[in-house]
Formats: C-alpha cells, sequence, structure tokens
C-alpha cells in the first residue's frame, strides 16, 4: 500500500521532523517507510506488513542508511511479533528467529541491521512465559527505544562534530547520512545541522554519490527543506574543490567502524580520504556506536556488498552502458582509520585509535 501523506500521527513520530525514513503504526501491525527511491520526484510512504516485506524494502533500498534499515528491521520483527501473538512460545520463537536472520541478512555492510535484529532477539528468548500480547508489546517497545535511542545519539554526536566546525565553512559531505539514513536528524547531517543551529553559517557542497545518487537526491532535498545551503557536484568534481581551497572539511557517515578504527560507508568516501589528507583537511565521520563493530578486527574483514550491474548501467531507466559489457558495483569502500581525523558518536569525540582499546 502506498500514500501521498505519512500515515501515522505526526505528534507520535519519533524522527522529531515533518518526515522520517520509517515509523511504526501505533497498534505496532505495520511499518511504514518514506519510499526513498522516489525522491525527489515524489513523497511516497509505503505499508508494510510483515517482516519478509520489511526485508525486501531494505534489500530494495526503499528505506537505507545504516542506523535507518536497523530501526526498520527492529520495527520489522514488532509487526512478526504482532502476527504471532496467537502462537504457542515454541513456534512463536522459532518464528522470531527465523524472521531475525531474513532481516538482518538482507544487506551485509552495515553492521546495524545485524546489531538491531541481535538486540530484539534477546528480548525474544526471554519470552517463554509471557502472553502474546504482552510479548508483541515488549517488542513494539524495545523497537520504538531503539529508534529513540538513535535519534538522540544522532544529537549528541552532531553537538561533538558542530563544535569542530567553523563559523563561514564550506563541508562536503558523501553519500546520505542525514534523517533519512536515520531515525532522524542524521549522522554527517546531524553534524551540519548542529553547526547551523549554533548559528555558523555553513555551505555544503553534497558529492551526487554515483550509482545511487543518494547525495543529489536525498542530501539536497534534505538540507534544502532545512534551508542550509547545499550544493551537489558531482564525484569526480571533488578533487576540483580540494585543491582550490573551497573545502574546510569532510564530514560522513559509516555503515561500520571496527577495531581498528577502520570505516566502511559508501562506495567513493576512501577517495575522498585521500583528497583530504593530500589537501590537508579534516575527514571526520559520524555514526551513533551501533554501527561500532568492535568484534570484526580491521577493515578487511568487512563484508563488502556488490550490488547489480544495472544500478550502475541506468540511471532513470536509461541504458548508460552498451548492451553486454559488465559493469562493476562495490556499494561500499573501507578508509583506514589513518586517514581519519576524528571519529563523533554520542559518547563524544573520539580518536579513531581509541576504539582499540575498549573493552
Ligand atoms: O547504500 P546506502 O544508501 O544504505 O548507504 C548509506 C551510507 O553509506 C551512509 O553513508 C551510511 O549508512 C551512514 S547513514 C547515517
Amino acid at each position: 500500500m502506498t500514500a501521498e501523506r505519512p500515515p501515522w500521527d505526526p505528534a507520535q513520530a519519533l524522527s522529531g521532523a515533518r518526515y522520517s525514513a520509517v515509523e511504526l503504526s501505533a497498534e505496532g501491525d505495520r511499518v511504514f517507510v518514506l519510499d526513498q527511491r522516489e525522491l525527489p520526484a515524489r513523497e511516497m510512504y509505503v505499508t508494510l506488513e510483515s517482516a519478509t516485506e520489511v526485508a525486501a524494502a531494505i534489500k530494495a533500498m526503499v528505506v537505507r542508511g545504516a542506523p535507518a534499515i536497523g530501526i526498520t528491521a527492529a520495527y520489522g520483527l514488532a509487526v512478526a511479533a504482532h502476527t504471532l501473538s496467537s502462537e504457542s512460545p515454541t513456534s512463536y520463537l522459532a518464528a522470531m528467529r527465523a524472521a531475525g536472520n531474513l532481516l538482518a541478512t538482507a544487506r551485509p555492510t552495515a553492521v546495524n541491521l545485524a546489531w538491531a535484529v541481535s538486540r530484539m532477539l534477546k528480548l525474544v528468548e526471554r519470552h517463554a512465559t509471557l502472553s502474546g500480547k504482552e510479548r508483541a508489546a515488549e517488542v513494539a517497545e524495545l523497537a520504538r527505544t531503539i529508534h529513540r535511542e538513535d535519534v538522540a545519539a544522532c544529537r549528541a554526536m552532531g553537538k561533538a562534530g558542530a563544535d569542530r566546525i567553523p563559523d563561514g565553512a564550506t563541508i562536503l559531505t558523501h553519500c546520505n547520512a542525514g534523517a533519512l539514513a536515520t531515525g532522524g536528524y542524521g549522522t554527517a547531517l546531524g553534524v551540519i545541522r548542529a553547526a547551523a543551529e549554533q548559528g555558523k553559517k555553513i555551505r555544503v557542497l553534497a558529492d551526487e554519490t554515483r550509482p545511487y545518487l543518494q547525495g543529489a537526491r536525498l542530501t539536497a532535498w534534505e538540507l534544502h527543506e532545512d534551508n542550509i545551503h547545499v550544493e551537489v557536484i558531482t564525484d569526480g568534481m571533488a578533487a576540483f574543490f580540494l585543491r582550490r581551497g573551497e573545502v574546510n572539511a569532510i564530514v560522513v557517515g559509516a555503515d561500520r567502524i571496527v577495531r581498528s578504527g577502520d570505516v566502511a560507508n559508501k562506495i567513493g568516501t576512501y577517495g575522498l580520504a585521500c583528497l583530504a589528507k593530500h589537501h590537508g583537511v579534516p575527514f571526520y565521520v559520524a555514526a551513533p556506536w551501533s554501527t561500532v563493530d568492535l568484534a570484526t578486527p580491521y577493515g578487511d574483514a568487512i563484508p563488502i556488498e556488490e550490488r547489480s550491474r544495472d544500478e550502475v548501467a541506468r540511471i532513470g531507466g536509461a541504458l548508460l552502458l552498451p548492451e553486454g559489457v559488465p559493469a562493476r558495483h562495490p556499494a561500499f569502500d573501507v578508509t583506514p582509520a589513518s586517514l581519519v581525523t576524528a571519529i563523533f558518536t554520542e559518547r563524544g569525540e573520539h580518536d579513531p585509535a581509541y576504539l582499540a582499546s575498549v573493552t
């Protein structure tokens, strides 16, 4: 089902904004997502009614961005628990585990997905003595908690990062690490929003972010909605503006930050980090602690999602390559910790090397 207006009560939206990437219905039986494939042309909301539909929407990037897909998966489990409320504890547990597995594997690189599912399933494992109604209520409440915590984390890291952004700065960002990619407010865009809220005059250069164009379609849409000055550039133009001294900082989000401090993010991020180093410009990463994966030792161990040739070969249905010519599509790359100036999380500002010492 699709609708042109948010299908939720605006007073109950957890994003804290006019729009949300994802919300759970008041009854806990449906997940509403803003269809990001349609932006900026149309604001369309899709209703999802099962964990299977939620996993398919994550795979198809109806909803995307590491924290947002974690929250969406948690809501997918809430819907599953609602549907399973008349099942016995044993079949409930088996079905919830299966739904969790389906959701956690929908996309491989963003660790927030597996993190959220694992947090939800820990609760589910303790549900043997509860009624179906009680189970569903607890699962929905935890999913909403994950959503609320993410918005709070975005605001906290936004503040930590904004303190590093000088008045009058031009910030380059890549992909979309905004309200659309999170529970609300955004990570990299949270830093930009917080700097603007501090009264700083900020100009943003948004990489269009080939092939999926999250920068051109989504980051530009969000910042334009907020009246923050944004100009879109093609990915290949970043070097030009850095060489001209027009960029004061690069701020990006992350899909996974591992113990070594290496950072997986949207394909093209690593190139920007190299450029930042070459030009002496700070390269900042903003992400919630749910993106930190201390169990993975270094960046080369991060699974990198390979998406379809079609996303590279076509834009808006138009074929860009000769028929029969293959294309490659790694959706993420890894930036070594040595290129990262600082990481902002809800816990504050960290040197990437700090993660090695976290117990
Ligand atoms: O493929 P996507 O659009 O899900 O990739 C998103 C990114 O790479 C973002 O930069 C990252 O998830 C951080 S979102 C706060």
